[in-house]
């Protein structure tokens, strides 16, 4: 493990905890550099000058499975300030001479922390009502603290759910103050980097691109990459990215899946091609597809078989070009929670995204994932960073599975045409009347059910058209969006009218969750 010493840092020790890169992303947002280290991996001469402050991440183990985690304790003879976090708070007070036991009642979800005593590191945290609404997680709790250590606040389930040693410099916290739940969580994490760590500002997009393209140098050497571009924003901003890190040696491929958008292909290629100059090979694959996916209508088959299919294509490719070694994707984060658990803890599978989990099993391409830690809005920030125009930057996010996944049942070519015109139609309208940005995410689906209708005094009996438009951060959770009745009128209108195969449409109001955004 070779971690960035180039720069003052806050180093988190991860546990497995799903939130470990969330920490992470907090702290980016407050401009400082950080480094994340399994706690399998972490070694007490990795710890040099440049860790100014340590986070011990949560986790799903408990302290007393002493084989099942590591962590040297001289680590806490460093003299560098610590911050414990869920199993991190446990782990740091167990360590210290504390004691650690199961919670009578676990606790998950909102809590109620009420001040007992000042310290630093909730300095302008707690406000006049010396109470705050945070987010817990957690089975087990530190039921006897260590010597020299003080409780700063508890909730009825945890006296101890914020703690400090203030000579020794370190904190711990029952709940998860990096996750949006938590109220005015980030000015903890804010508190213990400037006001304990006492580290300065270091790092903007502008660092984040440089590192990136240093990493990207670094891997690649004198091979060759394909890069698996879409025209979406995560896998533009990618190719972009490897376009400036190692140009000449990087080739695009577009595949037409047959299941892109309405004129896709020519606006990528007229993008990537004319206006960017980067080197992109169009590749039409849309017979493939089709035949493939031929009367296939499970949701995991489709991306399997989606998946399976576009490496076969990028391999053979890969072969033509010679001596390519690795294959980059717009992977991103949330990508990979979703798909399988990143950090080994038990994050259960949702579904298998096309670059992540509907990948074969074996693979003569290395994957180059850049942008695995990043979440979109920073992926966003980077691409504008990289000078992508507004328009690639903020397009709505497309599934690599496309229209395939927006079309429960069966896949033909009519219901194709189809939903390309009824998406088409949805998209342009958002456009026109000005909601295309409030919108994170919005697309039409066709349903595999046909209804009656009436129209011109004749009875139809065709498709359901089903829209869905969401609010979102970062697509791991969302909220349908409220339009007016006007819009919804126009909007029905226009489809029904103008499309033959459509007299119904639907409007999708469940949130994510328990619903995902995409139908499959
Ligand atoms: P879900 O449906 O999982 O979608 O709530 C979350 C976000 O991920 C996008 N998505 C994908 N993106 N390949 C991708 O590149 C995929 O296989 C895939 N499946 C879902 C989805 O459009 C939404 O933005």
């Amino acid at each position: 493990m070779i971690l960035d010493n180039s720069l003052n840092k806050i180093l988190i020790v991860d546990f497995g905890s799903q939130f470990t890169q969330l920490i992470a992303r907090r702290i980016r947002e407050l401009g400082v550099f950080s480094d994340i280290v399994s706690h399998k991996k972490i070694k007490l001469n990795q710890i040099n000058q440049s860790v100014k402050g340590i986070i011990l991440s949560g986790g799903p183990l408990n302290v007393y499975q002493i084989n099942k985690y590591s962590f040297d304790k001289k680590i806490l003879g460093l003299d560098i300030p610590i911050l414990g976090i869920c199993f991190g708070h446990q782990i740091l007070s167990k360590l210290n001479g504390g004691i650690v036991k199961q919670s009578k009642h676990r606790e998950f979800g909102l809590a109620n922390v009420i001040k007992k005593n000042n310290s630093l590191l909730t300095n302008n945290f707690f406000g006049t009502k010396k109470s705050k609404v945070v987010w817990m997680s957690h089975a087990d709790q530190v039921s006897k603290l260590p010597k020299n250590f003080k409780v700063i606040a508890s909730s009825s389930n945890s006296k101890f759910a914020i703690v400090e040693n203030k000579i020794k410099n370190f904190y711990g916290v029952q709940f998860h103050p990096e996750v949006t739940h938590t109220e005015n969580g980030k000015k903890l994490i804010s508190n213990f980097i400037f006001l304990i760590c006492k580290i300065r500002r270091n790092w903007s997009s502008k660092d984040q691109k440089r590192k990136l393209i240093k990493n990207v140098r670094a891997q690649v050497g004198d091979n060759k990459v394909i890069c698996a571009l879409s025209g979406g924003v995560d896998s533009s901003v990618v190719a972009q990215l490897l376009n400036k890190a190692i140009g000449k040696k990087l080739y695009c491929i577009f595949v037409n899946t047959g299941l892109l958008r309405k004129n896709e292909e020519a606006q990528v290629v007229q993008t990537f091609k004319k206006k960017l100059k980067i080197n992109l090979i169009y590749v039409n694959a849309e017979k493939e597809f089709l035949n493939k996916l031929k009367n296939v209508s499970d949701p995991e088959k489709k991306r399997k078989i989606i998946g399976n299919l576009f490496i076969k294509i990028f391999e053979r490719y890969a072969k033509k070009i010679k001596n390519v070694k690795f294959l980059a994707q717009g992977t991103l984060y949330p990508d990979l929670i979703e798909s399988k658990s990143v950090t080994g803890s038990q994050t259960s599978k949702i579904k298998s995204h096309h670059n992540v989990g509907g990948l074969p099993k074996k693979m003569n391409l290395k994957l180059l994932e850049p942008l695995k830690f990043l979440f979109k809005d920073e992926v966003r920030k980077l691409g504008l960073e990289l000078n992508l125009s507004n328009e690639i930057i903020s397009r709505h996010p497309f599934p690599g599975p496309g229209l395939a996944i927006r079309m429960p049942g069966i896949i033909t070519n009519e219901k194709i045409k189809i939903l390309k015109e009824a998406d088409y139609y949805f998209i342009q309208a958002l456009r026109d009347h000005g909601l295309y940005h409030k919108i994170w995410q919005a697309y039409a689906a066709l349903l595999p059910v046909k209804t009656v209708g009436v129209m011109g005094d004749n009875r139809t009996y065709e498709y359901l058209c089903l829209l869905r438009a969401i609010t979102s951060e970062d697509g791991m959770t969302a909220d349908f969006y409220e339009f007016k009745k006007s819009f919804m009128q126009t909007i029905s209108n226009k489809i029904v009218n103008s499309i033959r195969g459509i007299n119904r449409v639907v409007y999708d109001i469940t949130s994510k969750p328990p619903s995902t955004i995409e139908l499959e």
